[in-house]
C-alpha cells in the first residue's frame, strides 16, 4: 500500500509549505491541492531563484510528477492561465504536469469585486482578505448556484448560468454597495479565453487520483492557509473560507479519509499572522521588528507586513487535534539566532482561570493572557544546518521543550529559505 502524506500549516498560514512541498515531491509521484484558491502564497527557493506559487501545486517544479488541483479548489482561470504563464516564462514545463478537477467551483470576476466592495464598506471591522475573492466564491458554492469548470465546456450553458449569476451578483454590488457592476458578455470572453487554453487540463481528478491509488503511486497532498483560518476551527470570523484542516484534504481531492496516510503539520518557530483577528502572542516590540525583519515576514501574495509573535503551544497543540498530526516540521529556526532569550507560550490566563486549549470566541481569546515559558536563546547562526545534533545546544533543548509540551515529534527542521537548509530528524520519509 502506497504512502500518502499531507503536508498543511498549524498557524495562520505561511508556514513554510511550499518549501516543504517542494522538498518531499520527489518521493511522491502527484502533488494535490484541495482546498483555498490563489490567496495561497507558496515560496520555493532554488538557488538564486524564488518561485511564488498561488493555485498551482508546489511540485510543478520537479520533472515527471503530476499536479493536480482537486474539486476543493475555487478557481480564477485567467489567475491560473496567468499563473501558467509566468512559470513558462521562466523556463518551467507545466503541459503534462497539471490537471484541475472539473469539479471545481470557478472564482470569477464578480468574486473579486465583491470581496473588495465588502472588506471597504466594512471600514475598521475589514477582515483583511487577500482580495482575491476567495469568500465570494465559496458563498456561491454552498449557496448551490456556483458555476463550475465542467461547465466551461459547453459553451451555452456557461453562458446561460453566467448570464444568472450576473444579475444577482449586479444587483448586490449597484444596490447593496453602490459599486460598479459587471457587464456579462466581458466576463463570458475574457473567461472563456482563458478556458480555451485550460481543456486540455481538465479532468476528473478523484477518477484520475484513484487510479494512483490502484498503481500503489504516493500522493502528497499540499494544504493553503492554516488550521487558524479554517472556516470551522478558526479565529471566526477573521478566517478565510474554506476548511483547511486534515478532513478537507479527503473531501477537497476525492481521496478517501482511510487513505490520507501521514499527517505532517507545519509551524514556525515562532508564529505570525497576515490580515486582521486575535493573535494572542503578538509582539508590539522591537522583538517582534525584529524577527519580521529577519524572517522577512511580508505576505507572499499581498506583500503586507506579517504580525509577528512568539510560538504559541496552545494553539499549536489544539492544531496537533484538529488534523490528526503525526509529525511536526519546525521551520524558520535561523530567524530566532540573534535573539537573547526566547519565550514560549504555554498556557493562556483568562479572568483568573488557566486554560490549555483556545476558548471558541474570539471576544474570549482576546482577553487571554499568554503564560510563557522562557528559555535562553542560542545567538549563533543555525543557517543552513542539516543535522539535529549539529545545532546549538539550546536550539536542541528549545525544539526538545515543544516536543515535549505537544506530545508530537519533530521530524523535520527547517534553518534556511533554500530546498538543502533542512533537517530531517527522523527518517519517516522512508514510509513514503
Ligand atoms: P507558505 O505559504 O506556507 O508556503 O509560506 P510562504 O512561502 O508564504 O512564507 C514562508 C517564507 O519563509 C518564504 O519566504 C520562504 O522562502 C521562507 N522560508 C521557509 N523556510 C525558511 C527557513 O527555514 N528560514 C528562513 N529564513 N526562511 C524560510
Ligand atoms: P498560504 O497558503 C496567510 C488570510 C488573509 C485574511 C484571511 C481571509 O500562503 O499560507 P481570504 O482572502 O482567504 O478571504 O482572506 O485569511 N489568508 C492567508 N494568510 N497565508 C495564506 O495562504 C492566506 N490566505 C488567506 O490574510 O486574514
Ligand atoms: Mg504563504
Amino acid at each position: 500500500m502506497a504512502k500518502n502524506v499531507v503536508v498543511l500549516g498549524m498557524q495562520w498560514g505561511d508556514e513554510g509549505k511550499g518549501k516543504i512541498v517542494d522538498f518531499l515531491t520527489g518521493r511522491v509521484q502527484a502533488v494535490v491541492r484541495y482546498q483555498g484558491g490563489h490567496n495561497a502564497g507558496h515560496t520555493i527557493v532554488i538557488g538564486s531563484k524564488k518561485h511564488i506559487l498561488h493555485l498551482i501545486p508546489s511540485g510543478i517544479l520537479h520533472d515527471n510528477i503530476v499536479n493536480f488541483i482537486g474539486n476543493g479548489v475555487v478557481v480564477s482561470p485567467t489567475a491560473l492561465l496567468k499563473e501558467i504563464n509566468d512559470l513558462v516564462e521562466q523556463g518551467v514545463t507545466v503541459a503534462g504536469k497539471l490537471y484541475i478537477s472539473d469539479a471545481c467551483p470557478l472564482l470569477l470576476p464578480y468574486h473579486v469585486a465583491l470581496d473588495k466592495a465588502r472588506e471597504n464598506k466594512s471600514g475598521k471591522a475589514a477582515i483583511g482578505t487577500t482580495l482575491r475573492g476567495i469568500g465570494p466564491a465559496y458563498e456561491d458554492k454552498i449557496a448551490r448556484r456556483a458555476i463550475r469548470v465542467c461547465d466551461l465546456l459547453d459553451l451555452d450553458l456557461f453562458t446561460a448560468k453566467l448570464i444568472e449569476l450576473a444579475k444577482y451578483h449586479n444587483f448586490i454590488l449597484q444596490n447593496y454597495y453602490g459599486a460598479e457592476t459587471l457587464d456579462y458578455r466581458q466576463v463570458r470572453d475574457e473567461v472563456l479565453a482563458a478556458a480555451t487554453k485550460l481543456r486540455p487540463m481538465i479532468i476528473d481528478v478523484a477518477w484520475e487520483l484513484a487510479r494512483y491509488q490502484e498503481r500503489g503511486a504516493s500522493i502528497l497532498f499540499e494544504g493553503a492557509q492554516g488550521t487558524f483560518l479554517d472556516i470551522d476551527y478558526g479565529t471566526y470570523p477573521f478566517v478565510t473560507s474554506s476548511n483547511t484542516v486534515a478532513g478537507a484534504a479527503a473531501t477537497g481531492s476525492g481521496v478517501g479519509p482511510l487513505d490520507l496516510g501521514y499527517i505532517l503539520g507545519i509551524a514556525k518557530a515562532y508564529a505570525t499572522r497576515v490580515g486582521a483577528g486575535v493573535h494572542p502572542t503578538e509582539l508590539h516590540d522591537e522583538i517582534g521588528e525584529q524577527i519580521r525583519e529577519r524572517g522577512k515576514e511580508f505576505g507572499s501574495t499581498t506583500g503586507r507586513p506579517r504580525r509577528c509573535g512568539w510560538l504559541d503551544l496552545v494553539m499549536l497543540k489544539r492544531s496537533t487535534q484538529l488534523n490528526s498530526v503525526k509529525g511536526l516540521g519546525i521551520m524558520k529556526l535561523d530567524v530566532l539566532d540573534t535573539l537573547k532569550e526566547i519565550q514560549l507560550c504555554t498556557a493562556y490566563s483568562l479572568k483568573g482561570e488557566i486554560l490549555n486549549y483556545p476558548p471558541t470566541s474570539v471576544e474570549l481569546l482576546q482577553h487571554c493572557e499568554p503564560q510563557y515559558e522562557k528559555m535562553p536563546g542560542w545567538q549563533c547562526s543555525t543557517v543552513g544546518i542539516k543535522e539535529f545534533s549539529h545545532l546549538p545546544q539550546a536550539a536542541q533543548n528549545y525544539l526538545r521543550r515543544i516536543e515535549k509540551i505537544i506530545g508530537v515529534p519533530i521530524v523535520m527542521v527547517s534553518t534556511g529559505p533554500e530546498r538543502e537548509d533542512t533537517i530531517v530528524i527522523r527518517e519517516f520519509l522512508n514510509s513514503l
